[in-house]
């Protein structure tokens, strides 16, 4: 018996100004099917994260939607908890940077690094906006390119010519937030003297704890000399203000990362029996493990080691790093459709098939993943439902009907032990991230789990008295390697394992199950474990996608974000042929999750309208209500039946769908103008 490692892994932490998108997703995915294997394989495995709530957009998206930056954060830290559930990440605690322990924690260690003499104080010029009354981050100027001349560029480089300068070197400089011309200011700023690091930080880097890959990209950088980072900003600001020093906050990215040891205090203090400073003192022997982007590895893997090893804290066992997910070979876009947000891809399809994409294509480097939505369509239905799912539902069903349901006393396949034999290898493959290797061993084997079934004909043996024995060993034998196959891809698959342990009758899974074989049992009945990917679910996530906000509840879309938002002038609007209906009935469709089937009535005809809004109306609630109808909807043609039209609703899905609904007067048939 190995010995019980003791592990603390976190996913970056997303900011709470936007809605949880892929790209998150591939992070969590990733993360969650990492600390699942852990816990599968019997280590103690605790995955916390929390929401990055401070800095200067929550602080502007508040303002603009009239509502104070804690109202706006909780509203946010909902919905994030409820996309990452969904998708099945099972994180241990998802708390907030904005939170009594992160104070704590920053302050202390802020506290610490003084004391060691590491906080340094200068003035610098910034540009200031007078209107309103703030400095203004790079992000928030734009202006001429001191190089090149190109106009709209913003205060840190210039996407025409790539230069970088300082936002003071723009020519004509205007300030996003209220347009007018900004002045330069002198403000005193904080620095932590990380340059006074170097050595420690050219030996942390190279002992181990990063992919090859970041670490020649640090040296690049340790070999420039670093700078010190400043950690201050003036108010107004929304965060944490610094002790003694008036009017002055930590820089977001100060108390980011201190919010990892934040969320976990928070579930120490809740589970008496995790004690933080176990995982956490200098000398521990717990591991902690970050899993992050590549566009944030210095916050991870210079500021943050430098600043707890300099506070009396241990340092990170490691830092996995990842690429970013690009869509069809691009950064996600919203005019392309492709900035697909967490809840729009749930509307229509399950997480199993994105958890299982990621696990198929996820390795330990530093690439960026495409997700190429065709490939995507044809690696989950050929691997999960041509190969996977296809052996319990080939094998199950004899079982079921002509056995009893019960498995024979024996096992006789051979391949039974090739299975097993695998699971050194499988297992290295999920500890290095390497889960692309391992998917594609799990699907060598399922494939040769459906090569033994189609010799052996199951379907022809159960036909002849002399030979049914036989068809009840053949799928006996086909169900026990299903049921391997499952433990391996239970990290990956938790939901599908769960249905699985449901009708093999067994109990949870562990990988430890891999050494024993179900004999002289009883399954329970077999219900179709995952269906097919339509492509029209790919074509309504990429619709949706085109409308789908950056942020939070939609209306919390920064202005700074939407404005790649499509504009349409009034004549294309007028096309849009909107009419006052009726829902003189509601219907539930057979087979259908999502939708109600509704008939309206228009005034002088009727209409059937499929909407997907079950989650939200019972169909009595429904019936007689007044509604909005795009009456000039090119029919569509859906699974149930032809849709003509479509009703109008608002919200962000599931039991939160609101029915647009006119003031009592309108009459079916009218037009909305
Ligand atoms: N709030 C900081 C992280 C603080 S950690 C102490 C932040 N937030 S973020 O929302 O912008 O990004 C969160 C994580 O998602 C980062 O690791 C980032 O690399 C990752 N990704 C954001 N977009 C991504 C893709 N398109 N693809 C893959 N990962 C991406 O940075
Ligand atoms: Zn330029």
């Amino acid at each position: 018996m190995n010995k019980v490692r003791k592990i603390l892994v976190t996913s970056a932490l997303p900011y709470a100004n936007g809605s949880i998108h892929l790209g998150h997703l591939m992070e969590h995915i990733q993360t969650d099917i990492w600390v699942r294997y852990q816990r599968l394989t019997g280590n103690q495995c605790i995955y916390v994260c929390a929401d990055d709530a401070h800095g200067t957009a929550t602080m502007l998206n508040a303002d603009e939607l009239g509502i104070s930056a804690e109202d706006l954060i909780s509203a946010v830290h909902k919905e994030h908890i409820q996309d990452f559930q969904d998708f099945h990440i099972s994180h241990d605690n998802f708390h907030s940077t904005h939170s009594e322990e992160n104070k704590h924690f920053s302050y202390l260690i802020y506290r610490k690094l003084k004391e060691a003499g590491q906080i340094g104080e200068h003035d610098i010029n910034q540009l200031y906006d007078p209107e309103k009354g703030m400095f203004l981050a790079d992000r928030f100027v734009t202006g001429n390119c001191p190089q090149c001349n190109a106009a709209d560029q913003y205060g840190d480089n210039c996407d025409a010519c790539g230069a970088t300068y300082s936002a003071m070197d723009l020519g004509e400089p205007t300030s996003r937030i209220s347009g007018v011309t900004p002045e330069v200011r002198q403000s005193k700023h904080l620095f932590f003297k990380l340059s006074e690091h170097t050595d420690f930080l050219n030996k942390w880097t190279r002992s181990g704890t990063l992919q090859a890959a970041v670490t020649n990209k640090l040296s690049e950088w340790l070999d420039q000399g670093l700078q010190d980072w400043d950690i201050s900003r003036d108010a107004p600001y929304f965060g944490f203000e610094i002790p003694d020093e008036p009017g002055k906050y930590f820089y977001v990215w100060l108390d980011a990362p201190i919010g990892y040891m934040a969320s976990f205090k928070n579930y120490c203090d809740n589970h008496t029996d995790i004690t933080f400073d176990d995982f956490w003192k200098p000398d521990s022997t717990c591991e902690v493990h970050h899993f992050i982007g590549k566009d944030i590895v210095n916050f991870h893997a210079l500021f943050w080691p430098a600043m707890l090893t300099v506070a009396g804290f241990r340092t990170p066992t490691s830092v996995h790093v990842h690429g970013f997910a690009t869509i069809n070979g691009e950064k996600m876009s919203k005019s392309k459709g492709t900035f697909i947000n967490a809840r729009t891809y749930l509307n229509e399809l399950s997480p199993t098939y994105l958890r299982y994409y990621f696990a198929a294509r996820l390795s330990n480097s530093i690439e960026d993943l495409d997700i190429n939505l065709d490939d995507f369509v044809q690696r989950v239905n050929s691997d999960l439902v041509g190969k996977l799912v296809n052996i319990a539902s080939r094998c199950a069903g004899f079982i079921n009907k002509q056995f009893d349901g019960k498995l024979t006393r024996q096992v006789q396949c051979d391949l039974l032990a090739s299975f097993s034999n695998q699971q050194q290898q499988i297992a290295a493959n999920y500890e290095s991230g390497e889960f692309s290797k391992a998917m594609r061993s799990i699907m060598a084997l399922a494939d040769m789990a459906n090569q033994f079934i189609a010799e052996e004909k199951p379907w022809i043996l159960i036909k002849d008295p002399s030979t049914k024995d036989r068809a009840q060993q053949v799928c006996s034998d086909g169900l026990n390697l299903f049921r391997m196959l499952m433990i391996y891809l239970k990290p990956v698959l938790p939901d599908l394992a769960q249905k699985a342990e449901q009708f093999l009758n067994c109990g949870e899974l562990q990988w430890s199950d891999l050494s024993h074989q179900l004999t002289d049992h009883r399954i329970n009945t077999f219900e179709p474990l995952l269906k097919r990917i339509e492509p029209r679910s790919i074509e309504a996530i990429i619709e949706t996608g085109k409308s789908d906000e950056t942020s939070a509840q939609g209306a919390t879309t920064s202005r700074y974000e939407a404005s790649a938002a499509v504009e349409i002038d009034i004549d294309t609007f007028a096309q849009v042929d909107l009419r006052i209906a009726r829902i003189i009935q509601a219907q539930v469709v057979e087979g259908a999750d999502k939708l109600l089937q509704l008939t309206l009535d228009l005034g002088d005809h009727h209409r059937t309208v499929f909407s997907g809004i079950k989650s939200a109306y019972t169909a009595e609630q429904l019936e007689n209500k007044l509604t909005v109808v795009v009456a000039n909807l090119k029919a569509r043609k859906m699974k149930f039946g032809i849709s003509e039209g479509m009703v109008l609703a608002a919200g962000p899905g599931a039991k939160e769908i609101f029915l647009i609904s006119p003031d009592s007067g309108a009459e079916p048939g009218m037009k909305v103008t």
